[in-house]
Order: C-alpha cells, then sequence, then structure tokens
C-alpha cells in the first residue's frame, strides 16, 4: 500500500516537473523564433546571383539586406553553388513560381532568360537586372556597373602604368557572361590605338581563385613573353597573382586585378598587385531593393542605373 503512494506521488510529481519545462521552454524558445521571423512585411524580393557563397555577391546581400530593413521588405538571396546559368534560370523560375513581388538577378544572355523576364512581368512580378544587364530583355531596370566602362578604365590604366611592349595575358570570368565580355572590349578598345599593348591570349577562370591559378599557368605555358596580366573578375587578380609569384620570373608581370575584395586590397598595399578597377557591391544591393521598391511604389526611376566604378592603385611612378 505503502509503496504504491509512493510510486503514484513520484509519477506526480515526475508529470508536474514535465508539464512545467514544457510550457516554460515553449514560452522561452517562441520569443526567440518570433524574434527571428517578421510576422508582417511590406514585399517579399528575391535576389538570384551568379553564384551564392562568392564573397563579391554576399556583398551585394548584405546591400540589398541593409535596404530591405528600411522598407520592411521580407528579403530571399538565391543562387547556385557554383556559377551554373541553368541553376540560376530555375531559380528565377522558382521566384515566378512563389509569386514573389519583385525579382532581383544577375542579367544572363540567353532565349531562356529572355522567355523568364516576359513571364515575370507579365505576371506582374516586376524583375530587374542587378551587376550583369541583360538589355535585350525586357527587364524594367539595370543597377549595376558600366561594364564597358569599367573595362575602358583598366585599359586606360595599363597604358599610363606600363612603358615599352607589353604582352598581356586576360583572365576572364566566364566567357558567355556579358559583364565580362564587355570588361574585354572596353580593355581592348583602349588599347588598340597604342601598338606596344599586344594581348597575348585569354583564359577562363570560372569565377574561382583556382581556375584563375588554373587559367593563369595555361598562359603562361602558351605565351612565354607574357610580360602583363588583367583579371576580369572578383577572384581573378588572387589567382594571377599566386602564379606570379611562384613562377619566380626576372620581373614580375604587371598586374590589373577587379574589385576590391579584402584580399585584393591586401595584395594591393604588399605591392604584389598594380591596380585594381573598384565596383560597390554593396551600394548594387542597395539601389537594386531601392529601385524595385519604388517600381512597386508607381515610380519608374529610369531603365540604367550604373553605379560607380574607380581605378585603386597604390603604385604611383609607371611599370618598367
Ligand atoms: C563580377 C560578378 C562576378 C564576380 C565573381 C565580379 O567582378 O561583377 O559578375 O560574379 O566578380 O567573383
Amino acid at each position: 500500500m505503502l509503496k504504491k503512494v509512493g510510486v503514484t506521488g513520484f509519477f506526480a510529481l515526475f508529470m508536474l516537473n514535465a508539464g512545467l519545462m514544457l510550457y516554460f521552454g515553449r514560452e522561452t524558445f517562441q520569443v526567440t523564433s518570433n524574434a527571428q521571423q517578421p510576422s508582417h512585411y511590406s514585399y517579399h524580393f528575391v535576389l538570384i546571383s551568379e553564384e551564392v557563397d562568392n564573397e563579391y555577391w554576399r556583398l551585394v546581400e548584405k546591400g540589398a539586406e541593409a535596404a530591405s530593413r528600411k522598407h520592411n521588405i521580407h528579403l530571399d538571396y538565391w543562387g547556385p553553388k557554383q556559377a551554373n546559368n541553368e541553376e540560376q534560370l530555375t531559380f528565377i523560375d522558382k521566384a515566378i513560381a512563389s509569386k514573389v513581388d519583385g525579382i532581383m538577378t544577375q542579367g544572363v544572355s540567353s532565349d531562356t532568360f529572355n522567355y523568364l523576364v516576359n513571364k515575370s512581368v507579365q505576371k506582374g512580378i516586376p524583375l530587374i537586372t542587378v551587376d550583369t544587364d541583360a538589355p535585350e530583355s525586357v527587364r524594367m531596370a539595370y543597377v549595376g556597373s558600366d561594364n564597358y566602362l569599367a573595362g575602358k578604365l583598366a585599359g586606360e590604366t595599363m597604358i599610363k602604368q606600363t612603358s615599352g611592349l607589353q604582352k598581356v595575358g586576360i583572365v576572364t570570368g566566364r566567357f558567355d557572361a556579358s559583364n565580362q565580355q564587355l570588361r574585354v572590349k572596353g580593355f581592348k578598345d583602349a588599347v588598340s590605338n597604342v601598338s606596344r599593348i599586344q594581348i597575348a591570349g585569354i583564359g577562363e577562370s570560372n569565377i574561382t581563385k583556382s581556375g584563375a591559378i588554373q587559367a593563369t599557368y595555361e598562359l603562361l605555358k602558351n605565351h612565354r613573353n607574357i610580360t602583363a596580366f588583367y583579371g576580369t573578375s572578383a577572384l581573378d587578380g588572387l589567382g594571377i597573382s599566386q602564379v606570379a609569384s611562384l613562377y619566380q620570373q626576372k620581373k614580375r608581370p604587371f598586374i590589373i586585378a577587379f574589385d576590391t575584395l579584402p584580399e585584393t586590397l591586401t595584395l594591393l598595399n604588399k605591392q604584389k598587385i598594380d591596380a585594381t578597377v573598384a565596383q560597390y557591391p554593396f551600394v548594387m544591393g542597395e539601389r537594386a531593393v531601392e529601385t524595385l521598391f519604388s517600381i512597386k511604389k508607381g515610380v519608374y526611376p529610369g531603365s540604367l542605373q550604373y553605379t560607380k566604378t574607380d581605378i585603386m592603385t597604390k603604385l604611383k611612378g609607371s611599370h618598367p
């Protein structure tokens, strides 16, 4: 009998304890999850990048987040794990199917992309391009660098900062990305009247540092007389510089990089690269959200929203 009372008492105590734990536990956890999920927002926008974890695109995302916070917008950030047009297009289709309020995406030059932009706009979902334009599509606006001009800046810098015959190796992100094509074209046009600057060859990095290392090796293998390099996407300069410092040439090649990621700035300060074309990815993200937000409010800010590009150099003098 006594034993039975004891067991019942213990069971009752156990149940009470478990109940209290459950109640207070739930209260505690609910506070955290509520704090992370805004219950109501003005719009739901999606940003789609070329490669989700690329450091450069994370800066675009940060800018987009800052502007979204300001306007109480719910922002999703999507992109392929490794640059891949088809996956990128699938993300755009998914965003349309999810009936979001607006899409910001890197522009892709393809019929499928143009078809998806049409579909989006027809369904009343404004779509704008960011970082890379696709002017042949019906995108509502472009926010990003004037990539042709950026390429010209790089070419003019090569003219100013070097003297004597230069054989240039170009490492570019992706052959079929139009921002990369424009950066190469701008560069070639800038140096076209300067006979001492000649293009030796061009290789593709697939926007990774290891790809840039590989492309640089190939270029040096096939064109032993290269004296200068131009990298046209954010990680290309890093790969070029790594190979250049291992190669133990008597004179390291002159190097122009792209973007101002921390590692690039360190190399610039250590004088391991000579110049870099600065873009403003944080500003691009901010402006993209502001542009889409204003389109939603019925104010059309104009189709070309160029952000700044500058040349950053450490060395003042000319490269021998
Ligand atoms: C380009 C982006 C590209 C990134 C890759 C940047 O310079 O503007 O389009 O995705 O480099 O690292």
